[in-house]
């Protein structure tokens, strides 16, 4: 709800408020952001303060900062005009209300540009999407040296906030860190410039440590919806004052507005949680899965996939593949991938990236007969692409080196002997989408994994294209989208490199990470869960080789995010197959409770040598519990504490599979003894309803 009173703006979500209000001189001046308050009267003291404030103590909670004189902290607009004076001074012009946004209008004092701060509701979702559409009302060319999404103000608190982010790199992605804020920028950024998630997911969480656990206390967090070079800024003042400044990184980046020309910037969410961190990932699953994926309710049930790359890698042929096709119907998979290497020339990582036409040595009769094939056997079929990248041992880098990176004068750096495509010009954009709508139309693809795997090493001279790069990205996406609603897509990146909120509204299926081993996986997912809906969690193959570990733990880890099978089944025992089909026949029976579920973690593998995962359904009827655990020691067997459950309903029956039942009370105070079998790689699943 969005409430406008004597200067005043009161946004109000179930639990959360965020208050702002056009101060002293007309500058608009940030109040609250916290948990909700009932009526818009509640923040008006806070205004009287501010008016009251020395000019210096209310520039700190400026709400879009643009280098007022004597603010020192990171502005989030550097405008340079034609006369090279610097910055914006903005005041309060005007402001409109629609449904469930508010547009407030701040124009500078001298110079002939607005800037329109735009707020978003998601219902009464405890999130609100800020962005600003920066416009040259004037004559001549404005260069914009920075140009983010917004400046959040948070609360000064007594003592010190704690900041939690997660980073990581390719195979070790979704790391959480934690660490405290004192008198500082602290700056988390990305230069990779087409993906973060290799260096730092586009987030992060603020909370005074004292008095936050997982399960309770408040936790603001902000996450931007922008896979490119991204930086979000987290400073704290002398006086305690703390804000986070987020958007496009300003890092070699330059974009010039000609006259009557406006950029709008990504937006970054801001969100408020009064029960710790598992209320935080609760809100950000339910902004996932009711708001940010319109595709969610033509594909809430993740198909159980087979993958081509684990057991062949690019050894893929039509005699393989179609052998291939009815044992994993047989064991139970409803998707058909062929991954990478079906390209001509594409027997390794050297050549034939770039061109999107079926090996005719390997294929002779293309791609059809297979999608065919997988359709008869009552399976859906998908493909593997990268779409950025080329090897220069191709025909389309032969016949359009002009549409490839590089620097005028340096030869090109090759990073898996490939290229990146410049995505930035509308010509490929407009090929892009040619080809992708061609072969997803010609080959009836269900599924089209989405690879992207290296980052960027030359810039060329426009130094708008980290920005028009991205911005093209995503409308090839969107075009994909639109023309395409019942196709599955998967945003993979060298595994988790482009795993951030931006993509979430496009893609079905996150690559989690290339790391797969299953001892990793439980610390992997732990990272991953905490922001992502876990049913989107993908990779290769998450029940793939490592014979070392028992196909049970594999099969396991598999149900706790879109299950994906990785195993050569024509060289796999019968044995294995009887698992196999066992172990999908029982997953669809829970998966569509699983795949609709808050994920708490009860014990966390960081802390253990296993962990204890509840997915508890979001209606709360049912839960599924998930125990992993590896390394364990023998007196860590020996002990035998009682797990409580969480987020339950107290008076309902849950019932275990072998007809034991619960109370939700019984549960969450009593808890349950779990103990795993004594060898390694020992694992649960439990499911109650
Ligand atoms: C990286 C991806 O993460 C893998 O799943 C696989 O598709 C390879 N690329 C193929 O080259």
């Amino acid at each position: 709800m969005i409430s406008i009173k004597d200067n005043l703006f009161l946004l109000q979500t179930a639990r959360m408020s965020y208050a702002f209000a056009v101060g002293r001189n007309n500058k608009l001046i940030h109040l609250y952001w916290g948990s909700r308050l009932e009526d818009i009267c509640e923040v008006a003291k806070l205004k009287t303060q501010m008016d009251c404030a020395s000019p210096a103590n209310s520039l700190f909670y400026l709400e879009y900062r643009g280098q007022e004189p004597y603010d020192f902290m990171e502005p989030a607009l550097l405008p340079i005009y034609d006369d090279g004076a610097r910055g914006a001074r903005l005041v309060y012009l005007s402001h409109v209300v629609e449904n469930e946004s508010l547009r407030v209008t701040l124009k500078d004092e001298h110079y002939p540009l607005e800037v329109t701060l735009v707020y978003e509701l998601f219902g009464d979702l405890d999130v609100i999407s800020r962005k600003a559409v920066i416009r040259n009302c004037g004559e001549t060319d404005i260069r914009l040296d920075s140009v983010k999404s917004a400046t959040l103000n948070l609360p000064p608190i007594a003592g010190n906030y704690r900041v939690t982010h997660y980073s990581g790199e390719w195979g070790a992605e979704f790391g959480v860190n934690q660490c405290e804020l004192t008198q500082m920028q602290l700056v988390m950024e990305n230069h990779r410039g087409t993906c973060a998630s290799h260096q730092h997911v586009p987030f992060v969480a603020l909370d005074a440590e004292s008095a936050v656990t997982e399960t309770s206390g408040d936790v603001y967090f902000a996450a931007l919806k922008w896979s490119g070079n991204f930086k979000i800024s987290i400073e704290q003042g002398y006086s305690g004052n703390v804000c986070i400044t987020g958007g496009i990184n300003d890092f070699d980046m330059e974009w010039t507005l000609k006259p009557n020309e406006s950029f709008e910037t990504p937006a970054l969410c801001c969100g408020f949680s009064a029960g710790g961190f598992e209320r935080m990932t609760e809100i950000l699953y339910d902004w996932q899965l009711d708001w940010l994926a319109p595709r969610e309710k033509a594909h809430a049930i993740r198909p159980i996939i087979y993958n081509s790359w684990y057991p062949y890698l690019f050894d893929i042929n039509e005699t393989n593949l179609t052998a291939l096709i009815p044992k994993a119907a047989d064991i139970g998979a409803e998707l058909f991938v062929i991954d990478d290497g079906w390209m001509p020339k594409r027997v390794n990582d050297k050549a034939g990236l770039g061109d999107w036409v079926a090996d005719k040595s390997r294929f002779p009769n293309g791609l059809r007969p297979i999608s065919d094939a997988c359709h008869a056997q009552g399976m859906l079929f998908g493909l593997w692409v990268e779409p950025e990248m080329a090897n220069p041992d191709s025909d389309l880098y032969r016949a359009h080196q002009e549409w490839f990176l590089s620097d005028p004068k340096r030869p090109n750096f090759l990073k898996r002997s490939q290229l990146t495509l410049d995505f930035s010009q509308d010509c490929v954009r407009d090929w892009a989408i040619g080809w992708l709508d061609k072969l997803i139309t010609d080959l009836q693809l269900d599924y089209l994994k989405w690879d992207m795997n290296r980052y960027l090493s030359e810039y060329g001279t426009d130094h708008s294209m980290p920005i028009r790069y991205i911005q093209n990205l995503y409308a090839v996406w969107k075009s994909l989208n639109e023309r395409h609603p019942n196709v599955l897509f998967e945003n993979c990146a060298s595994g988790g490199g482009r795993a951030d909120f931006g993509m979430v509204e496009f893609a079905d299926r996150i690559n989690r990470s290339d790391n797969a081993h299953p001892k990793d996986v439980m610390i992997l997912h732990e990272g991953f869960s905490r922001l992502f809906v876990p049913k989107t969690a993908g990779g290769a193959g998450n029940i793939a080789k490592d014979p070392d570990v028992p196909l049970p733990f594999r099969i396991h880890l598999g149900m706790t995010g879109s299950m994906s099978i990785g195993i050569d089944l024509l060289k796999a025992s019968q044995e294995t197959l009887n698992e196999l089909r066992a172990a999908t026949a029982y997953f669809k029976i829970v998966r569509a409770d699983l795949q609709d579920s808050y994920v708490y973690r009860i014990a966390s593998a960081r802390q253990h040598p296993y962990c204890i995962w509840q997915y508890v359904r979001r209606d709360r009827k049912s839960f599924g519990l998930f125990g992993f655990a590896h390394g364990m020691r023998e007196w860590e067997h020996c002990q035998q504490p009682r797990f409580k459950m969480r987020g339950l309903l107290p008076d309902a029956i849950y019932t275990t599979e072998d007809g034991t039942s619960y109370t939700g009370r019984e549960l969450m105070s009593i808890g349950l003894q779990l103990l795993f079998k004594r060898q390694d790689y020992a694992s649960f699943f439990k499911f109650f309803k």
